[in-house]
């Protein structure tokens, strides 16, 4: 059982393989947090929690006459509001009345078996009875305002989720200004915050700070969970490394406006809140009416951050993704964007995917640039039909012989937004979302469609579902191009403008949710100039997000390597792309990319043409060794052996969960004369097992015969021996060492396989 509760039914016992999860009603009905962490036994933990009255730390009425209790030292599950805790809270509202006080207090509970759900969005999902619930009423016994904290427990995943129904049971209209998926108080211990920020061509890098006495703030108000900041944090404890220290994951499944606080307080204790942004957040509640805020993905890990990421990546590979690419092979695509830009007209398309057939690539990828009549990124959006001054016959033509070439066909929408010079924008100007009386925000030239009306979304899907229906369209490619301004849908009444950001990405949901349902088949992949919206809801609806506008290997690394924090390697979209880089003109060797871009769902985005004969036997090669050590790299466990920067080499490794093989991955981002030998400690195998080891790498010929290279013959001689087999504890404890190699950003794989 992985939900225990006490005779009296006061004390909660949430348990998963490796966690337990406690919280217990006190005598005065508050829901306190008790306890997170490792195997405590069958123990009460209330033990570790002592009262004393405080100075400037009130107590509340129904304390009277006991000084020893308040609300602003308790550690409590879910906070109140405006009753003396002054810490962060996680919840905000306005009564009836025009008070901002609610004070929650048990009421019941109730166990189901299986899944919670969360009505309209996305969340994790329940595969053959694997979770249970937990409901907990609480309600403000003044105004009769209810909240049901709702817990999922997934117990052998190591997670638990959380998400809060408020129902307005007060007898008048209220509004919410906060309302937290949840929140939790850490009584004892010194944290770090592990947050992932960014923007546009570098999202997702991974800063660990110090929480300490005052309040860090994580949040996006972009109206997508941005490129700036992400909906994933981690605490940890400061002395936690990749594989050691206790270490707590907190990934909201939504793709809005999100915050996420964590404050030490005056007497060293820590609370994390997670939720929605309340700023311009402001929720009409009727009487009866409930809300629902998004879900949050806990899960805790005491053996350090690798395996919090391997947590998370099981259960976004398991119980988010629903696609059938869930499981099923994803292809190896070719993307025209940066081989073709705007640039192209039928003959040229058919040119490129006869490039990608030859090199072995599964699926052509038509990107932006065929509809209306967009030549550049300033019309268009919006009219999704077919240019046929560029795309003679029309799509189907092409995709069938895009389809006769044996390739599948992609292509590239961005359905959310529109440009003025359009046809829809020409006939429905108030589709856009604008503030009555001002010009609009623009972005790219473009404005935003307002999801929040369902005629937006229903002429949408009908416009873009025609397009997939007429042609044998297997892979969608849909992109956001720019972040929401201007909240407001005058179909709404002004108290209910603050609702509009919520609303939008709810209107989102829907529509896509109208799509993978229309189009099961289709292999549905996410954009937002990148990775501006890659979060753990939009997996819900598309198994993979293009991770980032900047296609250079070296940079991709520690956007990578942040990434690889929350998300699994099958959801991380990264391409091979032209050399100079065309973001930063960068010159690396097509091995190097090539590895980078293995790193993820693998594929390219350049001109075949435009390759020597030699790099595309190297091609051919990398898409061949990549479909044969598929499963292993896209669903194997994942190892960040090096942090970023540490060095003048980058490492990670996939070993199968049976340890029956693995890959080691190593680039060298700063070649230095005379230098320290890299060496690295392999993860993950069986100690008891001997694996061979096959190397696989491209070192320039021409570095090869600089005379005074001093390492030629011992770089030569791991290149090219055969037959080399090392016993798993070895790799593990002594690890392997790389000979001395020179040259720009070369890089390697190495890999083992168990003996029979
Ligand atoms: C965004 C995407 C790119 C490409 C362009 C097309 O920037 O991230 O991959 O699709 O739009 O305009």
């Amino acid at each position: 059982m992985s939900i225990i509760v006490n005779g009296s039914g006061t004390l909660f016992t949430l348990k998963t393989l490796h966690s337990v999860y406690q919280m217990k009603v006190d005598d005065r009905g508050f829901l306190r947090h008790l306890y997170y962490g490792n195997e405590i036994g069958e123990e009460d933990m209330s033990f570790m929690h002592v009262d004393y009255d405080r100075s400037f730390s009130p107590n509340p009425n129904c304390a009277f006459p006991v000084r020893g209790y308040s609300l602003d030292v308790i550690p409590q599950e879910y906070t109140s509001c405006g009753l003396s805790d002054y810490r962060v809270s996680s919840f905000g509202v306005i009564n009836g009345d025009g008070s901002s006080a609610a004070e929650f207090h048990f009421v019941s509970y109730e166990i189901r078996k299986g899944k919670y759900q969360i009505p309209a969005q996305p969340a994790v999902f329940d595969e053959g009875g694997e979770s249970e619930t937990l409901a907990i009423t609480l309600e403000d016994p003044v105004t009769g305002l209810q909240i049901e904290l709702l817990y999922g427990v997934f117990e052998a995943k190591d997670v638990i989720t959380r998400a809060v129904r408020i129902i307005n049971h007060t007898k008048e209209p209220i509004f919410l200004t906060k309302a937290g998926s949840m929140s939790i108080d850490f009584a004892y211990g010194t944290f770090d915050l592990i947050g992932f920020h960014g923007r546009h061509t570098l999202e997702r890098v991974a800063e660990r700070t110090p929480i300490e006495h005052n309040v860090k703030v994580i949040r996006s108000r972009r109206g997508q969970s941005s490129h700036q900041h992400n909906p994933f944090v981690i605490l940890c404890g400061r002395d936690a490394t990749e594989d050691f220290g206790e270490c707590y994951g907190f990934m909201l499944v939504y793709s809005g406006n999100f915050r996420a606080e964590a404050e030490m307080d005056q007497f060293g204790s820590t609370r994390l809140t997670l939720g929605i942004e309340p700023e311009n957040f402001r929720w009409k509640l009727e009487p009866e009416e409930v809300f629902d805020t998004p879900e949050v993905i806990l899960s805790y890990s005491s053996r350090g951050l690798a395996q919090l990421s391997r947590n998370y990546h099981r259960i976004i590979r398991q119980n988010i993704i629903r696609s059938k690419y869930r499981y099923a092979r994803r292809p190896v695509l070719l993307n025209s964007w940066e081989g073709s830009y705007f640039d192209f007209d039928e003959k040229s398309l058919l040119k490129l995917a006869e490039g990608a057939r030859d090199l072995g690539a599964d699926l052509f990828v038509l990107d932006d640039g065929w509809f209306g009549v967009r030549n550049d990124d300033n019309s268009s959006l919006g009219d999704w039909f077919v240019n046929e001054d560029k795309i003679k016959g029309g799509l189907p033509a092409l995709v069938a012989k895009v389809n006769d070439l044996g390739l599948k066909f992609g292509i590239w929408v961005e359905p959310e937004m529109v440009n003025e010079d359009s046809d829809l924008f020409r006939e429905h100007p108030d589709w856009a979302l604008q503030i009555p009386g001002r010009g609009p925000v623009r972005g790219r030239n473009q404005l935003v469609l307002n999801m929040s009306k369902p005629e937006v979304r229903d002429h949408i899907f009908n416009m873009i579902s025609k397009v997939l229906k007429e042609s044998n369209i297997e892979y969608v490619k849909w992109d956001v191009n720019r972040n929401v301004a201007d909240l407001y849908n005058e179909q709404l009444s002004p108290d209910r403008q603050g609702e509009v950001a919520h609303r939008h990405i709810l209107g989102v949901y829907e529509l896509l949710e109208r799509f993978v349902t229309a189009f099961p088949d289709i292999l549905f992949e996410g954009c937002s100039g990148g990775g501006g919206r890659f979060d753990a809801a939009m997996m819900y609806y598309y198994p993979q997000i293009w991770c980032s506008d900047d296609t250079d290997a070296i940079p991709r690394l520690a956007i990578q390597h942040g990434t690889s924090f929350g998300y699994p390697i099958s959801t991380i979209g990264a391409h091979v792309s032209a050399s100079p880089n065309h973001q930063t003109g960068r010159i690396t060797p097509i091995n190097t990319r090539a590895v980078v871009a293995m790193n993820g769902t693998f594929g390219y985005e350049l001109d075949p043409a435009k390759l020597t004969e030699e790099e595309k036997t190297q091609v051919r090669e990398q898409i061949r060794f990549f479909k044969e050590h598929y499963e292993l790299i896209q669903n194997g466990s994942y190892y960040r052996l090096t942090g970023i920067g540490e060095s003048y080499f980058e490492a990670w490794e996939q070993a199968s969960e049976d340890q029956g093989e693995a890959l080691l991955s190593i680039v060298i981002t700063d070649t230095q004369p005379n230098a320290q030998l890299i060496h690295v400690k392999l993860k993950g195998l069986d100690p008891a097992a001997r694996y061979s080891m096959e190397v696989h790498a491209d070192v320039d010929e021409r570095i090869l015969a600089i005379p005074d290279y001093p390492g030629t013959s011992q770089l030569k001689e791991f290149l090219d021996q055969e037959g080399r087999s090392y016993q798993g504890a070895a790799l593990m404890s002594g690890g392997v060492t790389i000979p001395w190699i020179m040259g720009n950003y070369p890089a390697l794989q190495l890999y083992f396989k168990k003996a029979e």
